[in-house]
């Protein structure tokens, strides 16, 4: 059964971060595992730098870089990996909760100095939310940080979860001498004065053993023992159905720049983390080794070059076997499409691949038919849930720039608002559109994208809003629902899926709008069912 065998083999997941925590420097140590890249340096930074240039050369770049390093595969003992890169700077958020509907599990990095950030807090909530299986790396542990109980507490309080360390440092920063692996019961020295190299690997069975003095010291041997003790004391031990099920999550501590703690990351991983789940659907459960191909697009990538206006839509699996040349159900559209070269990807290459296997992705080429959410299926009715806009922060009118050129304008917001750069929404009063974002950033992406790709001009005006909330419709007949509609006309809008959102201009008037119309439903997410 080669079909079983592969989707067994498969395991899709995400690196999540605070920007600067280690995403780039731990997923090119694990390419560099892997076998799939040669050296370090070879996987480039998504990260929005500022400075130099000017900030829409920055978001070129940024999405150059994005194409590449959306899927990175390779294998690793038999197993293959898929790691679904999610940008870290917060304008991108909305981006990386999409990526987190088509992963499996996640690596969570923290930076020991730093502790748990403001983008990791929120990404792990999205996380929690779903009951994605989670493994919490701690790294940079060859500087001064954080004492790792402390740590270990904050990843419990701020994050809401339950840690279980698999395993743990000896010393920290210039007393650095290694780390504990509590999973495979062995201590692995750092050596050498750069300390970037691992000295050796020991088996330590029993941590009383004088063997542990002679390597790291009487003192260290003890406080070893304690932090062990205490360890032993304190967290659940490791259960791999809580971990699966979302509710315990097991730490590793490391420094990716100087490859330790990644290997023992690595190695559990592929032991514990999850093949291809099952996934819901607007219609049913749907499980992997259902043998009728069923998947969705998490994600679109427009073409870097203005010439060719196509894009890639990344597909991810959720079931049976996906295959090149054979027709699909668009479930949207109600249409049936065909692929002729479909991509797979591999460490930073893409490739036109036959077939491909649940938890895998593929990119199409798509002229403008895909949005953000469209499943394909055999031909089976099925929506698949989970990828719910969130209220935007920033809101703006958008103008038309150049009167002959509105068609162009008009087909650029509809495109880029299908890839998801942002959300529109169009004013009840008076049909003036309004583009809402989670950062001030995508102002300047689609400005300078309408103009480079569709040959169209905008301006903007600031609107002052504090909120989107979608209005439930499950009242839409009563008498105080009419009048809600008629005395707040004016802050309503619809979104692109025609559904009424309240744009309301402070959280006091949200409140007061709350509580005069009780038997209305306000939502935050537009996906509410
Ligand atoms: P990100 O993708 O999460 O944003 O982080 P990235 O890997 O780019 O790492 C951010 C910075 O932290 C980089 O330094 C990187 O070299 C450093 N770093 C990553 N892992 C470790 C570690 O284990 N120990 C130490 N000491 N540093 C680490 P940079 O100076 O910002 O960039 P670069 O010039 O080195 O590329």
């Amino acid at each position: 059964m080669l079909f079983k065998k592969e989707l067994e083999r498969r395991r899709t997941f995400g690196i999540i971060s605070h920007p600067d925590a280690g995403k780039t420097t731990l997923t090119e140590k694990l390419l560099l595992f892997g076998g799939a890249i040669q050296e370090a340096g070879a996987v480039k930074s998504n990260k929005i730098k500022k400075g130099a240039t000017s900030d829409f050369m920055e978001i070129e770049r940024q999405r150059g870089i994005s194409v590449a390093t959306s899927v990175l595969a390779f294998e690793y003992n038999g197993i293959k990996i898929n790691i679904l890169d999610t940008p870290g700077h917060k304008d991108f958020a909305e981006d990386t909760f999409r990526t987190l509907t088509a992963v499996d599990s996640v690596i969570v990095v923290i930076d020991v100095a730093k502790g748990v950030e403001e983008q990791t807090e929120k990404l792990v909530e999205v996380c929690r939310m779903r009951n994605i299986p989670m493994i919490v790396f701690i790294n940079k542990l060859d500087r001064e940080g954080k004492d790792a109980f402390d740590l270990l507490d904050e990843v419990e309080q701020k994050l809401g979860l339950t840690v279980c360390p698999l395993s743990f440092p000896i010393g920290m920063g210039y007393d650095f001498k290694g780390i504990y692996n509590i999973w495979e019961k062995n201590i692995n020295l750092f050596g050498g004065d750069s300390r970037k190299n691992i000295e050796e690997t020991v088996e330590i069975s029993d941590l009383q053993s004088e063997v542990l003095n002679e390597l790291i010291g009487d003192a260290q041997a003890d406080v070893l023992r304690e932090n062990i003790d205490l360890v032993e004391g304190i967290y659940p031990k490791f259960d791999k159905t809580e971990y699966l099920s979302g509710h315990l999550q097991p730490v590793f501590f490391g420094s990716a720049l100087n490859n330790f703690g990644v290997r023992e990351l690595l190695d559990c991983f592929v032991e514990i983390a999850p093949k291809p789940r099952p996934k819901q659907s607007e219609e049913r459960l749907v499980k992997p080794e259902e043998k009728k191909f069923t998947g969705f697009v998490f994600k679109i990538h427009a073409n870097m070059d203005p010439n060719h206006r196509d894009r890639l839509a990344f597909v991810k699996i959720v079931s049976g076997i996906f295959e090149r040349n054979k027709p699909y159900l668009h479930v949207r559209h109600n249409k049936k499409l065909k692929f002729s070269s479909p991509n797979a990807f591999f460490a930073e290459k893409k490739e036109i691949v036959d077939i491909s296997y649940p938890g895998d992705i593929v990119g199409l080429h798509d002229t403008g038919n895909f949005k953000i959410g469209d499943t394909l299926t055999e031909g089976e009715i099925i929506n698949y849930k989970g990828i719910p806009s969130f209220s935007p922060e920033h809101f703006r009118y958008i103008n038309n720039a150049d009167p002959l050129k509105s068609k162009q304008l008009y087909k650029g917001i509809d495109q880029l608002m299908d890839e998801g750069v942002a959300q529109l929404f169009t004013l009840e009063l008076n049909g003036r559109k309004v583009i809402g974002t989670v950062g001030a950033l995508q102002y300047e992406v689609i400005q300078y994208r309408l103009e480079h790709e569709y040959g169209a001009k905008c301006t903007y005006e600031n609107l002052n809003v504090f909120k989107a909330c979608w209005v439930d419709p499950k009242n839409s007949n009563s008498d105080e629902y009419k009048e809600f509609v008629r005395v707040k006309q004016r802050f309503l809008a619809k979104d692109k899926q025609n559904q009424l959102v309240f744009l309301a201009d402070s959280a006091f008037s949200l409140q007061m709008t709350q509580q005069k119309y009780p038997s209305i439903t306000f939502h935050f997410t537009s996906e509410f069912n």
